[in-house]
């Protein structure tokens, strides 16, 4: 791309009403527009983001084995009568009726649209287990939405239901949840902790959140500084295996972290001082067993092997896609703007040319420009009449991890200047080296793109 080409509405100046670093950079890097209060448009640049974004929960989703579809945003009232949650969920739920006078929302979350279409087409324990998820967008009538996209009104959200025969089955797609959930953040450049938590109007008592570690963060949590020190990298997982899975889960689960709602001061207590950590968190996402809540009313049932018709075993499982756009720049920017992770970074380099209009620095431009698509990255090129600092500015801000600057003094020795958003440091090198380092960078974060 081309900024000249491109649609990105930097703002100079701090917007008054952002209180946070991750609100006012998107805000100022021409990430989002608010629509009306806790409803954003997406413009190309956080819609870029938010698509790789997207593009890495269905990876990881689909190497566990789950089964992308799609439900739509309004529902019909009566399947939320039949599980009790009509009455239940309260002013949080958008309630709509249309021409006809029927009483229609605006899902909130699935639960009861998915057991529907469950029960429609299973009823043999032998289609079990299954695992079906989407990614759409949800509306709640948040009291008080704020933080920009952290807490909105509308917004999108991974969620997934497994159906199982059993609570042992049940049990290793929550563990798959979770492993699968790791890898995910962790591809983003997150770190996320998985803690015991509430269940609030889902349901069910076996359930974890995950937390992103930020000062900002809405959540109080409490851990074992250990946990903060496990990584998952890129080993081998088969996630059909339960011996695998669950080993990892009990890795992962045996340090203490927990929120506010579960915390336990005397558990707390057993953990080493120097590693007792008190801080806050950003919820990015939360995984449910809540068994047969939703498929004994709804009647979702199987016949089992000794020919008994009973309820499946049920959990949900949810990620917060919108909300980790801001999440990961809580946790990546300076005060010149963002820092993306490469693993999510909307454009995986900056080219800025310090004397467009210059023959020699306008080819050398352009011919970095296509050979780095050629080697299948994805460059911004900044060809503005601008002066040097304004490019750099507007780099610094949107976040970028790397960026080569032309200039004809370089060129003369045959060198471009290679620099790395986190660290500032920069290197001179030949175009060709700079291209050959940026593809060994982005390399891991090419590969197995599977179509959702
Ligand atoms: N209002 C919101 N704006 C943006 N993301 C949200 C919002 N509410 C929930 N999410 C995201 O969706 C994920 C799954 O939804 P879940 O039902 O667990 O939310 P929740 O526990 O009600 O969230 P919260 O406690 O933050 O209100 C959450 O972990 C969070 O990342
Ligand atoms: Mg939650």
């Amino acid at each position: 791309m081309r900024l000249t080409k491109y649609f990105l509405p930097v703002l100079r100046e701090n917007p008054a009403e952002a209180q946070i670093a991750s609100h006012r950079l998107m805000l100022r890097a021409g990430m989002i527009r608010q629509a009306t209060a806790g409803i954003y448009s997406w413009l190309p640049l956080g819609f870029k983001v938010l698509r790789r974004l997207e593009q890495i929960v269905h990876e990881e989703q689909q190497r566990a084995g789950h089964i992308p579809l799609l439900m739509p945003t309004l529902q019909s009232a009566d399947l939320w009568r039949e599980s009790g949650r009509y009455d239940d969920y309260g002013a949080e739920m958008l309630r709509i009726k249309d021409r006809h006078e029927r009483d229609m929302l605006y899902g909130p979350t699935n639960e009861e649209l998915i057991t529907d279409i469950f029960r429609s087409a299973v009823s043999s324990y032998k289609d079990l287990p299954l695992t079906l998820y989407h990614i759409q967008w949800k509306f709640r009538d948040e009291m008080r939405p704020r933080f920009g996209v952290m807490r909105g009104r509308e917004f999108l959200m991974k969620d997934g239901y497994n159906f199982d025969l059993t609570v042992e089955d049940a049990m290793h797609a929550y563990n798959r949840h979770m492993v699968s959930y790791i890898r995910t953040y962790e591809r983003m450049g997150l770190k996320a902790i998985p803690m015991r938590a509430d269940g609030g109007p889902i349901g069910g008592d076996h359930t974890h959140e995950f937390l992103v570690l930020a000062p900002t963060g809405e959540s109080a949590v409490f851990y074992d500084r250990a946990v903060t020190d496990l990584t998952l990298g890129d080993r081998a997982i088969d996630f059909a295996d339960r011996g695998q899975v669950s080993e990892i889960v009990a890795t992962w689960t045996a340090p203490y972290a927990r929120t506010d709602e579960r915390h336990d001061a005397a558990e707390f207590a057993k953990v080493p001082e120097d590693r007792r950590v008190e801080g806050r968190g950003i919820e990015v996402g939360q995984i449910f067993f809540f068994g047969t809540k939703y498929s004994e009313p709804m009647k979702a049932v199987v016949v089992n092997e000794a020919g008994e018709r009973v309820p499946v075993q049920m959990g949900s499982h949810g990620i917060g896609v919108s909300r980790l756009v801001g999440a990961l720049i809580e946790a990546n920017h300076d005060e010149k703007g963002i820092i993306w992770p490469e693993g999510v970074t909307p454009f995986h380099v900056g080219i800025v040319n310090l004397k467009q209009g210059d023959g020699a620095a306008d080819a050398a431009c352009e011919a970095l420009y296509a050979e780095l698509r050629s080697a299948g990255l994805d460059p911004l090129y900044d060809d503005r009449e601008e002066r040097a600092g304004a490019k750099f500015a507007t780099m610094d801000l949107i976040g970028l991890p790397w960026r080569i600057t032309v200039g004809p003094r370089g060129l003369a020795n045959g060198r471009v200047e290679l620099t790395s958003r986190r660290t500032g440091e920069s290197e001179e090198m030949s175009p060709g080296a700079a291209i050959a380092r940026l593809s060994d960078i982005y390399r891991g974060h090419l590969d197995g793109r599977p179509a959702a």
